[in-house]
This record gives C-alpha cells, sequence and structure tokens, in this order.
C-alpha cells in the first residue's frame, strides 16, 4: 500500500475523485463534437458517480433550440455513440442539469445573455460560480470567442475559470504565436485546456507508465541500444465530408503537428521530476527544443508527402482523394506524411525518429516501435540469414498493447534462430474496456489537472519543428509531382524509397 502511495506515476488517480459543483458552457453544442463524445462521457462521468450532482451542462450555438431540443439531441447522441441512457429515471436526472442558450460567438450581447443565464444557473443549481467553457467550435471562432469571453469577464477568476480550447490550436508557428497571446492577455496558463485528445488515450498514458515505473527498459532507452524509432498513425477513413477543413490542413497540420509529435514527446522525454502538469511538459518542451528535421535545407531528405488515389477499402471501391466531395482536382493537399526527425542531446544524438501518417491505408493501427541495434555479430544460423533486431511495439490503437520481438531457437537439433514475439494484450490483461479519450480529458479539466493538456510553449514548439516541411508544401506546386499511393495499400513508393535509403524499412502492421 506505501508503495503505491509513493509512486509519483500513479496515474488515475485523480479519477477516483468527483468534480466540484460546475457550470460545463460548450460552444458548439449543436456540432458533431457534442453529440458524439462530449455529452456522452459526461454521461458515463455521472453513471460512475464522478460528477458532483450539481454539474450543470449548458448548450451554446447559434441555432434557436429549446433546452428540450436540446435534450433530444444529447439523448440520442447517447443512445447511438455510447452504451444508451440505461435507467429512465437516470436520463432525467442528467437531463434536468441540460440547458441551452443560443448565441452568436462574436455577438457581445450573446455573452451577456449567457452570463445573465449562467447567474441564474449558479442560483438555481448551486454551481457556486465555477465555470468550464469548451470551445468545441470551428477554429475560426477561437479568437473571437476568447477574446469575448475575456470583455465579458467570464474568464477573470483564475481559480473558477477555466478554458477549453479544440485542436487545431493555430495553423503554423505565427498563427499559434498569435493565438497564444490573444488567450493570455484573458487568462493565466493555469486556466487554459488545450486538447489534443491522443493524450487522453489510455495507451499513450501506460507509455508514461511503461517507461518510468519499470526499471529494465530505460537504461535501453538511448543511443547506445537503439538503432531508430518508427511512429505510425495509419488510418482507414479517407477525407470523409471534411473537405472544408482538410483542404487547408493535410496530414502534417492535422496529426503530425499535434497526435504523433506527442507520441514522439513521450517516448522520447527524459523523465519528469513528478507526475505534474508542469514537470511533464516541461519535459515535452525540452525534447522538442532540441528537435529538427533530419535535413532542414533539402526537404526531400526530411520528409515524404503523398496523397491517396483511386483504389479499394475491404472490396468496395473508394475514390481519390481529388474526387472526394469538395476537393480541388488539383489538390496538393497531402493525406500522407512520413518524416525524419533528429534530437540534439545526450540520450539521442544520431537515432532517427521516423514520423508517418496517412489516410485511406489498409489498416487502422497506430503504434510506436523502437528498434534495437544488431548484435554486433552472429554466431547462429537464423533462418531470417540474418538475426531480426529486437523491436519493441507500443501499440496505441486497436488491439492495445505491447510486443518485443526477439530471436528463438527453432525446434530440432540444429541451433538455428527464427524470430518470436512475447506480447502482453491490455485487453485481455485487464479484462476491461480502456476508456474514452474525451472521458477522460473532460474529467482532469473538470478537477483541474493539466497534465494531459499542452502548454502554450510547447504547441508553439511542435510548429516550429514543421515549419520547413510547410514552408515548402504551402508553396504551389505541380499536382504531378505529389507522391501518390493507392486507396487500402500502405506507403507511396516514393516513402518506401525514402526509407530504404537510409538502409531501413518501414514496419509492416
Ligand atoms: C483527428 C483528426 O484529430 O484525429 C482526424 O482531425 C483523425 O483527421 C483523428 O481521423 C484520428 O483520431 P483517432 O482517435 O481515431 O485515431
Amino acid at each position: 500500500m506505501v508503495a503505491i502511495l509513493e509512486n509519483p506515476f500513479r496515474i488515475g488517480l485523480q479519477q477516483e475523485r468527483t468534480t466540484e459543483p460546475l457550470i460545463l458552457v460548450i460552444f458548439g453544442a449543436s456540432g458533431d463534437l457534442t453529440q458524439r463524445k462530449l455529452v456522452p462521457a459526461l454521461y458515463k462521468m455521472k453513471q460512475e458517480r464522478r460528477l458532483a450532482p450539481q454539474t450543470t451542462i449548458v448548450g451554446v450555438a447559434r441555432r434557436d433550440w429549446s433546452h428540450d431540443y436540446f435534450r433530444e439531441q444529447m439523448r440520442k447522441g447517447i443512445e447511438e455513440f455510447s452504451d444508451g441512457i440505461g435507467s429512465e429515471e437516470f436520463w432525467k436526472d442528467f437531463a434536468q442539469g441540460l440547458y441551452y442558450c443560443s448565441g452568436n460567438m462574436d455577438e457581445p450581447e450573446s455573452y451577456q445573455k449567457l452570463k445573465g443565464f449562467l447567474e441564474e444557473l449558479d442560483e438555481k443549481r448551486g454551481t457556486r460560480g465555477n465555470r468550464v467553457f469548451y470551445l468545441a467550435v470551428s477554429p475560426k471562432f477561437f479568437p473571437p470567442g476568447i477574446k469575448q469571453l475575456g470583455a465579458a469577464g467570464m474568464l477573470d477568476d483564475p481559480v473558477k475559470h477555466r478554458l477549453v480550447i479544440e485542436k487545431p490550436f493555430g495553423k503554423d508557428l505565427t498563427s499559434a504565436q498569435k493565438l497564444n497571446q490573444i488567450v493570455q492577455k484573458v487568462c493565466k496558463e493555469e486556466q487554459i485546456y488545450r486538447i489534443d485528445h491522443y493524450l487522453g488515450k489510455e495507451t499513450v498514458q501506460n507509455l508514461m507508465v511503461f517507461r518510468f515505473a519499470n526499471a529494465i527498459f530505460e537504461p535501453l532507452w538511448n543511443r547506445q541500444f537503439v538503432d531508430h524509432v518508427q511512429i505510425t498513425v495509419a488510418e482507414t477513413v479517407g477525407v470523409e465530408d471534411r473537405a472544408g477543413y482538410y483542404e487547408t490542413s493535410g496530414a502534417l497540420r492535422d496529426m503530425v503537428q499535434n497526435h504523433l509529435l506527442q507520441l514522439f514527446c513521450l517516448t522520447a522525454m527524459e523523465p519528469p521530476n513528478a507526475l505534474n502538469a508542469d514537470s511533464v511538459r516541461n519535459e515535452k518542451v525540452k525534447v522538442l527544443q532540441t528537435t529538427h528535421l533530419a535535413d532542414i535545407n533539402n526537404l526531400e531528405n526530411s520528409a515524404i508527402r503523398g496523397q491517396y488515389k483511386a483504389g479499394w477499402m475491404k472490396g468496395k471501391a473508394v475514390p481519390g482523394y481529388r474526387d472526394e466531395a469538395n476537393v480541388n482536382p488539383e489538390s496538393t493537399t497531402p493525406s500522407y506524411v512520413a518524416m525524419k526527425l533528429e534530437i540534439d542531446n545526450w540520450r539521442w544524438q544520431g537515432v532517427p525518429f521516423y514520423l508517418r501518417t496517412g489516410k485511406r491505408m489498409p489498416k487502422k493501427v497506430s503504434e510506436i516501435a523502437i528498434q534495437f541495434r544488431q548484435v554486433p555479430l552472429l554466431i547462429f544460423q537464423s533462418a531470417a540469414k540474418q538475426a531480426n533486431p529486437n523491436v519493441l511495439a507500443l501499440r496505441i490503437q486497436p488491439n492495445e498493447g505491447i510486443s518485443l520481438r526477439f530471436e528463438a531457437k527453432m525446434p530440432g537439433g540444429q541451433l538455428r534462430t527464427r524470430t518470436v514475439d512475447m506480447d502482453f494484450n491490455y485487453g485481455s490483461s485487464f479484462g476491461m474496456a480502456t476508456t474514452d479519450a474525451y472521458h477522460r480529458l473532460l474529467l482532469d479539466c473538470m478537477l483541474g489537472d493539466q497534465t494531459l493538456f499542452t502548454r502554450g510553449d510547447e504547441v508553439e514548439e511542435a510548429w516550429r519543428v514543421v515549419t520547413p516541411a510547410l514552408a515548402v508544401w504551402d508553396a504551389p506546386s505541380d499536382p504531378t509531382t505529389i507522391p501518390m499511393y493507392e486507396a487500402g495499400t500502405w506507403d507511396p513508393p516514393e516513402s518506401t524509397a525514402f526509407m530504404n535509403r537510409d538502409g531501413r524499412q518501414w514496419r509492416r502492421l
């Protein structure tokens, strides 16, 4: 028991606590995120008795909805995207704390109206002036929303008022810096919760536990033993109905600058002093500060972009990126990015980190693979003619788990080796499903724990890392020069060649 209490990495401790009475105000209440993720997560938290009974949710959007209509929409969300409402009585209790207030993100009057309404609710529900404002809106509304909340005095109290900002936080370094200035003008960093939902994934947090609660891996976690690291986030989905956003974003902004770089940070950072927001985020910033594209002057030596063309997914023909609805037929927006990063510090000097992500790949799979160095000399006969290097693979999703690849003796008279895997599977070991990322993040925010949220300087550093690639890829280019891959297949050939030039191969997942 004592050992557990002394463990600074007791991730999940917060989840055992209950939130203070508060009002969660969701801007963008008529949107997908609210219905699919946020409200179902809140419902679950209430079922788990993690929410104070007074907890109140106020949806804000432009549409002229009634409280009851909002409640109906949220009920549908819980029924469709979660485990259902369970008992009718329980739903009624939850629904009593759901309200709607129509408003316009850039109109000061809307904030005055909202402010008055929240004060009324404080009286009625006993929420004591505690507020979490969640901006689940298009990023163009971040600056006006934040300024207006500030002007209305709704973020004045550093203890009672919090602000959650969805991704993307800026579209490049300059816009992220500007957005940071806007938000830091109206509130303190301790009030700001920048979301990267990858940090809410259980297996991403497990990466910290794996590294820093086990003594045997950390001594190997450096340039002496590691040959290189591969971080892959492959998706099967295409651009879907999000072309309006995706065309201006592409895989580098949509996935690499945030999700992949977060996975990178947790893999490469030094052990934090403690599991608190500042210690963890200081280490992430430190590692980002020393990270750069392998060859800053020649992008082709550091990064490859690609785009999916028509192909097949699960036996169904799917269109190419340029044929998707609302995509420019000559678009150069990447749906695939691979890049090679280097870190200038004692631990990682000379160890490349390869990151790749793509849409319309054959499988949805995210993993971090640490490939160790070869043995100096092989004295055995190997089935593969040479010993395959050891690989430690941390599977983020699906089939969450960890596997270690090593060589074993094949049965029989001869001393021949073959590669085998030692596997840990999250699901079968713990016998329970992992919690949804939004569940964890919303709860942490309501409990005032910023550890799994990105800090202002961290977001800026992450933008700095990808800036040389943005500078080249944002410039107009000949659409025929973009590497292509068929939907339903892995990396474009140019990316395979990019890896082979280093004498390495992308992992087959
Ligand atoms: C989002 C991106 O942040 O993450 C999407 O905008 C992407 O394009 C999604 O599909 C992937 O998240 P997950 O949790 O499904 O891996």
